[in-house]
């Protein structure tokens, strides 16, 4: 089956082909999301959450989809892509939890993403408390890496002694 996907609007970020490989929440730079007008009345109460999901399509993917991936953080381990954050997906679809700061009309800026500028917005969901937080949530292989704490911190971006 082969579906059609509408962009809802467009992610603006300071990343114009490098980017973060999670989301960095005190990263520095505006970053925003620009909704196309006939959906602003869906950002209703919307402000009342501290986190949102944003969902989009990973536009620019220049590199050939492979079952297999090395992820950055991986020490050469090779894993499936399903068990991987790859943007190299056969439909590549991005999801980013980001801290929303404010929306101002059909504008909603928030804290670092780690997609390129322009990316197309396809969804924007509230994150939960409970619903979305996980107590017994787990590293997955990431729990086989060595010195994986360090590692955790490489992933999202906090800066640190080494
Ligand atoms: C590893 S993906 C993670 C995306 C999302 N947080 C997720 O887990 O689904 C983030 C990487 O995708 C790449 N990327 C971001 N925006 C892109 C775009 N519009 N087109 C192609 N690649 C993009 C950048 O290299 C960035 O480091």
């Amino acid at each position: 089956m082969v579906f059609q996907v509408k962009s809802i609007g467009t992610i603006r970020t300071p990343y114009k082909d490098i980017a973060p490989y999670q989301p960095i929440e005190n990263d520095v730079g505006e970053f925003k999301v620009i909704i196309d007008p006939e959906y602003e009345d869906g950002l209703k109460e919307l402000n009342r959450f501290n986190y949102i999901y944003l969902i989009y399509y990973i536009h620019m993917v220049k590199r050939r989809l492979s079952m297999l991936v090395i992820p950055p953080w991986s020490d050469g381990k090779e894993i499936g892509l399903f068990a991987s954050r790859s943007p190299v997906r056969p439909n590549p679809i991005g999801v980013s939890i980001v801290k929303l700061l404010k929306i101002n009309k059909n504008e909603i800026f928030t804290s670092g993403l780690d997609v390129f500028d322009g990316t197309p917005l396809l969804d924007i969901k509230p994150y939960v408390k409970d619903l979305d937080s996980k107590e017994d949530a787990n590293y997955g292989w990431i729990e086989d890496m060595k010195d994986k704490e360090h590692l955790i911190l490489h992933i999202k971006g906090i800066p640190h002694e080494y």
